[in-house]
């Protein structure tokens, strides 16, 4: 990991009264909400530039998050094209007394670096080098494909 340019995040909040829904859980929107702070934030301490969402695909809510939970975000840049970047965010949940953490939700997101008026930047590139990332990479790819996008 280049640890000027890291390219991993982890932010953990506190679930709280003030973000529940009418079921008493965690509303998706502040989830999403939080989620698009902490691609913002990944993608701008990778490129060191300013970063706008351009997309997010497969927000996958997997379980309900409850009030007093510990809710972490792991957010990790999947791929780096010329100005954009896949950021890959896993949220896991964890009652205070348990040992145990659960899955709740996951997503990826498309964020592109901007200069002053607001136009695509380039950015520093990646080279995956380990198994997993060449994964990570390989897979981001393929959901560039599917939105029409060639990869350079
Ligand atoms: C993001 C934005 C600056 C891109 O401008 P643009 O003129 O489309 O720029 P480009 O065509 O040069 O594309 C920029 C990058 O986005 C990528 N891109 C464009 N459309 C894409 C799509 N549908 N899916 C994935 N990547 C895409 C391009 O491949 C390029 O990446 P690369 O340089 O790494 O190859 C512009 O669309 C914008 O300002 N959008 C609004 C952003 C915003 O306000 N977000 C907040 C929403 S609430």
């Amino acid at each position: 990991m280049n640890e000027l340019r890291p390219r991993e995040l982890k932010m953990t909040v506190l679930a709280t009264p003030d973000m529940v829904n009418f079921s008493g859980n965690i509303h998706g929107g502040s989830v999403l909400k939080l989620l698009d702070q902490v691609a913002y934030s990944c993608a701008a301490q990778y490129s060191k530039e300013y970063c706008v969402t351009l997309a997010v695909e497969r927000v996958v809510f997997r379980g309900p998050i409850h009030v007093g939970e510990l809710v972490s975000f792991l957010a990790l840049v999947n791929y780096v094209g010329r100005t954009s970047m896949e950021i890959g965010i896993k949220v896991i949940a964890q009652a205070p007394r348990e040992d145990s953490v659960r899955h709740v939700v996951s997503c990826f997101f498309t964020m592109v670096a901007v200069d002053e008026n607001r136009r695509p930047t380039q950015i520093e590139p990646f080279t995956p080098s380990t198994p997993e990332e060449r994964r990570r990479w390989q897979a981001a790819e393929g959901r560039r494909q599917k939105t029409g996008k060639r990869n350079d």
